[in-house]
């Protein structure tokens, strides 16, 4: 009979299929239909096109990438001619320094963030205070800490050592001629006087050309992101159901994924592919400095609403509807006070100090902070402290062993950057 032949035939196809199955329970890992849809989120191919900068018309062009690269590297544009992006974002360390806090022409007071995926978040610093990448390049240029210079100055060093590839992508540098040496409306006290008595126009055109720069230094960043890591191999095997890819987790390392996403309820706030919600959260991580508590986002949300060159501004070019997340801003949250951007947690063991101030030396100190839960120094802590049940908190609880598991986990996490620019010169 044809059919029971063909049905014989289906069965010896499916055979190996089936046996596959079998032989893949040999190490079960049992995630339930709800973990592997969790799973599945945060496979790092699940992220998508990277969302666009309407703020921004040249983020996706690639001679502004290769500009943006060049002022990257380029220490000229600091005050002291020794500092550049990349002396905190250093491209070997995952574009960050692995200090406390950053050092440039004196110690910042914040930890060097990565700078793989930025472009995916809304806001950018621990507390948000900018609203894109290409607005957050300008404040380290004349952030007394880090470059230490200011806006004129920088015009100038644009047009001396970068016309030509800027006018490619901007069209003429404005006139420069008659402008003082240092002027900027955030400098020292003769700086911002220098600024004021230049004329409307001058001022207009130099904002511009600021501007401009940050826009290329945003398409140079938009290139950088996180690689795959042994995680995603791994839920890609969970899913195909191969046995062999499971391997590339450890049983104690699957063990910290399933308490992760668990009962250690970190995916409420590291969720994803890039392991964060990018919102706000006051986890309660005692200030650096003891008694000077850092208010985070609640300080931060007047500064983006006031900042010249946030979405709204005149220097950016997106329509005010595409501006929703600076519109819609919640100003008067009280969640917002000492709370910080979650990170992502891509690549974390390969860059510790953690936290927001460096307070964290290790993963395992970190893992100790989330079972202490300690009260906030400023807001309140969203942890319950020391993990005892408590109305509205998230309370954490774990055994040494436990923990030891998460942090083997989050050591499955590293895939390196990958440079989306080919060729990368000298520092
Ligand atoms: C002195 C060290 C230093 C220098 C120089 C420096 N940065 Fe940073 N960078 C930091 C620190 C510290 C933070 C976090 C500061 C904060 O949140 O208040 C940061 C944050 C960032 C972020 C935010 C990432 C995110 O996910 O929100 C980006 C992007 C960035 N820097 C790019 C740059 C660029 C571009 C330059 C050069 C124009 C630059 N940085 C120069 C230390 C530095
Ligand atoms: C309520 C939201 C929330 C929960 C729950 C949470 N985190 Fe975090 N996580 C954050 C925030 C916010 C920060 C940054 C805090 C700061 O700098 O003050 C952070 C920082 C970290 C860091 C440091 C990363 C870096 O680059 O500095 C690690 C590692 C981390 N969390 C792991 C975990 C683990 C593991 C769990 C579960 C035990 C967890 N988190 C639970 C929000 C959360």
């Amino acid at each position: 009979m044809p059919g029971r032949r063909w049905a014989w035939i289906v069965l010896a196809a499916l055979l190996p299929v089936l046996a596959g199955f079998g032989w893949s329970r040999g190490r079960d890992d049992g995630w339930s239909a709800a973990e592997l849809a969790v799973l599945a989120g945060m496979r790092l191919d699940r992220l998508g096109a990277l969302p666009p900068d309407p703020g921004n018309a040249v983020a996706d062009r690639p001679e502004a990438a290769r500009l943006g690269r060049a002022l990257f590297f380029d220490a000229r544009l600091s005050r002291d001619g020794r500092v550049s992006c990349a002396s905190c974002h250093d491209p070997g360390r995952q574009f960050q320094d692995g200090r406390p806090v950053g050092r440039g022409i004196a110690d910042g007071a914040r930890r060097t963030m990565p700078i793989a995926d930025a472009a995916r978040s809304p806001w950018l610093f621990w507390d948000g205070r900018k609203d894109s990448l290409w607005s957050q390049a300008l404040g380290p240029l004349e952030d007394g800490a880090e470059h230490g210079s200011n806006r004129t100055r920088i015009a100038r060093q644009l047009h001396a050592h970068h016309r030509a590839p800027y006018e490619q992508v901007f069209g003429a540098f404005p006139p420069l001629a008659g402008l003082p040496d240092d002027a900027s409306p955030v400098g020292t006290p003769e700086q911002r006087q220098a600024w004021e008595r230049m004329s409307e126009a001058q001022r207009d055109a130099v904002n511009r050309v600021f501007a401009n720069l940050g826009k290329a230094v945003a398409a140079y960043e938009r290139t950088l992101a996180s690689g795959p890591s042994r995680f995603d191999g791994y839920v890609r095997a969970v899913e195909s159901g191969d046995a062999a890819g499971r391997q590339l987790l450890t049983p104690d390392e699957v063990r910290g994924l399933r308490l992760f996403i668990g009962k250690a309820q970190c995916a409420t706030c590291h969720n994803g592919p890039l392991f964060s919600d990018q919102h706000f959260h006051n986890t309660g991580v005692p200030p650096r400095l003891p008694g000077q508590p850092d208010r985070g986002r609640a300080a931060a949300i007047a500064r983006v609403q006031a900042d010249e060159f946030n979405c709204l501004g005149r220097y950016s070019d997106a329509d005010a509807a595409a501006c929703g997340e600076l519109r819609f801003v919640a100003a008067d949250d009280p969640g917002m006070e000492g709370a910080f951007r979650t990170p992502g947690l891509r690549n974390v063991a390969l860059r510790p100090p953690y936290m927001h101030g460096g307070q964290l030396k290790t993963l395992d100190e970190v893992l100790a902070h989330y079972r202490r839960s300690p009260p906030a120094a400023a807001g309140t802590s969203e942890l319950a402290p020391g993990g005892k049940p408590s109305a509205g908190r998230l309370a954490i609880r774990l055994d040494d062993e436990e923990s030891r598991q998460i942090v083997a986990f989050l050591r499955s996490l590293s895939g390196g950057v990958d440079e989306g620019l080919p060729g990368r010169p000298a520092p």
